[in-house]
């Protein structure tokens, strides 16, 4: 698992991966389709840190900022499941049900269009027992009844950044998978919001957020869920930002 992907975008700032129609990510194949999200490069060093504490592999020595302790490894094991909490083209998700013995990967998106691409990539790459939920957040009642992580790659960029979009070459993408309201919060509140109602609750949730106002979060993460959780750590990106949280 050494090549890094990183998106890249034609003088139109038209991504080549859309143009390919297909992205080869952790070894894995995935089918695109515009305006589907690609994965970032942020993500996939999460997962493939995660992957390695939990197999007990090496870290990769080219990304050490991204120190993530052992003890993540009692959280993954054939009686927990996953719940990939808007899971776009399907990465999350499918890249932790290959990799790691799991019990069940649920993934969820309120776009159709996502979820089918999503059951696409996880036909072409033969992986086995994932569930789908049509859902906005977690509104509709999932039943989970096993042991589960939430893992979620929300939309995380404020809304009054939509103006930079040809700056930041994004116009492409679908930007119900990139903003979410004014300050980039919303999505992320609700859920946390609705994680602290659900009668059975994760083990563990990791959120990849917008380094902004990931302290934000943080602190209304501990207000809605101070009975349920002990640890409320921010854990650093490649680039030494402030961009995932995980509770637990
Ligand atoms: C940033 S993309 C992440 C895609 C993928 N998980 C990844 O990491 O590449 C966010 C995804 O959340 C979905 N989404 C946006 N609002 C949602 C909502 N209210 N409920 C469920 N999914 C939502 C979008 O359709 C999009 O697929």
């Amino acid at each position: 698992m050494k090549n890094i992907h990183i998106k890249k975008v034609k003088n139109n700032n038209y991504p080549i991966d859309y143009q390919k129609k297909e992205v080869t990510i952790l070894n894995i194949k995935f089918f695109l389709k515009e305006p589907i999200l690609i994965p970032r490069i942020e993500t996939e060093i999460l997962l493939n840190t995660l992957i390695k504490v939990i197999t007990n592999k090496n870290l990769e020595k080219i990304y050490p900022q991204l120190k993530l302790s052992n003890k993540f490894r009692r959280f993954f094991n054939l009686r927990t499941s996953i719940l990939d909490v808007g899971c776009g083209c399907g990465f999350i998700g499918l890249v932790l049900k290959k990799y790691l013995k799991i019990n069940k990967a649920y993934l969820l998106d309120n776009n159709p269009s996502a979820l089918k691409l999503a059951k696409k990539n996880q036909k072409l790459n033969k992986i086995s027992n994932c569930r789908y939920y049509l859902n906005n957040l977690l509104i509709k009642k999932l039943n989970i009844k096993e042991d589960f992580v939430i893992i979620a790659n929300l939309p995380y960029i404020p809304f009054k950044d939509f103006k930079f979009r040809f700056l930041n070459k994004i116009e492409y993408e679908d930007k119900n998978a990139i903003y979410s309201g004014l300050n980039g919060d919303y999505l992320s509140i609700k859920l946390l919001q609705q994680i602290s109602n659900l009668e059975l609750k994760p083990k563990l949730i990791i959120l990849e957020l917008d380094p902004r106002n990931i302290k934000l979060i943080k602190n209304t993460a501990y207000y809605y869920l101070k009975d349920v959780f002990n640890f409320y750590k921010i854990i650093l990106d490649h680039n030494n930002l402030e961009r995932f949280l995980f509770i637990y």
